[in-house]
């Protein structure tokens, strides 16, 4: 029987998008129907790769070499919706990559349930982008895409503290912010399908970031450290550069990340 590690890996080692989600979904299934009859998968000792097997296409580029094109335009949307369905496939990576990365240190079984749905839900995500990319005549691939989305999980490879507070607290958490501006971006051009998936996509990441929340605070609460600074020293460590407001203070809110967590780490908007 694989592991939930081997399992992880069986994803992370797995290049093409398609082919990457499809393993996801059906290791997910594999771990929740287990769950649900009461048997044991063990967690296992894995090792997973430094970084996530890529498809030859897109091609990866520095962020400031990523050609900008107007977001009101079509080609713009269609540049938008890639670099979404590029966070996507770099998401799924990310949560097996938690559960992967870290099986030295003891959570109780809910803590994979999080990460191996949270994983599924990503999933789905990147295909629900990638169709819509393809109803608009592109598909994943077809432009570059950002080189440095791995630079997080490579920061904290050594430090589960770090990769909650960044991964999901921090950069979830943006994705919580900006994804309203996105859907209007749709709506405004009366592309219903695509509208239709990013509200999937916005209801779903609240429970991400929820997730992050939940096992950061579960650490703190198990070696007795405060919260609140022990957070701001994390995100200072391992986030290159100041968080960007306007926050979505309703939906971190819902994610159980305070104001007190975030602000204090705010730069100029
Ligand atoms: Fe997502
Ligand atoms: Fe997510």
């Amino acid at each position: 029987m694989l592991s939930l590690t081997d399992m992880a890996v069986e994803v992370l080692t797995t290049a093409d998008g398609r082919e990457k989600t499809a393993l996801s979904h059906r290791h997910a299934a594999t771990w929740f129907a287990a769950r649900a009859a009461g048997e044991e998968i063990p967690i296992g000792t894995a090792q997973p790769p430094l970084r996530p097997a890529r498809p030859e296409k897109p091609e990866l580029l520095d962020p400031r070499e990523v050609p900008r094109r107007r977001p009101g335009s079509p080609q713009g949307r269609i540049a938008l919706l890639h670099a979404v369905a590029h966070i996507e496939l770099n998401a799924v990576d990310l949560h097996w990559d938690i559960i992967a990365r870290f099986p030295h240190v003891p959570f109780p079984p809910g803590f994979y349930d999080d990460w191996v749905k949270a994983a599924d839900e990503e999933s789905k995500h990147f295909n629900l982008i990638c169709d819509c990319l393809e109803s608009l005549g592109s598909h994943y691939g077809a432009l570059p895409a950002h080189a440095g989305m791995w630079r997080a999980a490579e920061d904290t490879v050594n430090d589960i503290w770090g990769r909650l507070a960044v991964v999901p607290m921090v950069l979830e958490a943006r994705g919580l912010d900006v994804t309203p501006g996105m859907i209007e971006v749709f709506r405004k051009a009366g592309i219903d399908n695509v509208v239709e998936a990013m509200e999937v996509i916005y209801a779903e990441e609240v429970g991400h970031v929820a997730y992050g929340s939940k096992w950061f605070h579960f650490l703190c609460g198990r070696e007795n450290r405060d919260p609140k600074p022990a957070f701001h020293a994390l995100v200072q460590q391992y986030f290159h550069g100041a968080l960007k407001p306007p926050f979505n203070e309703e939906k971190r809110a819902e994610a159980g990340l305070p104001p007190d967590f975030y602000w204090p780490l705010a730069g100029e908007s």
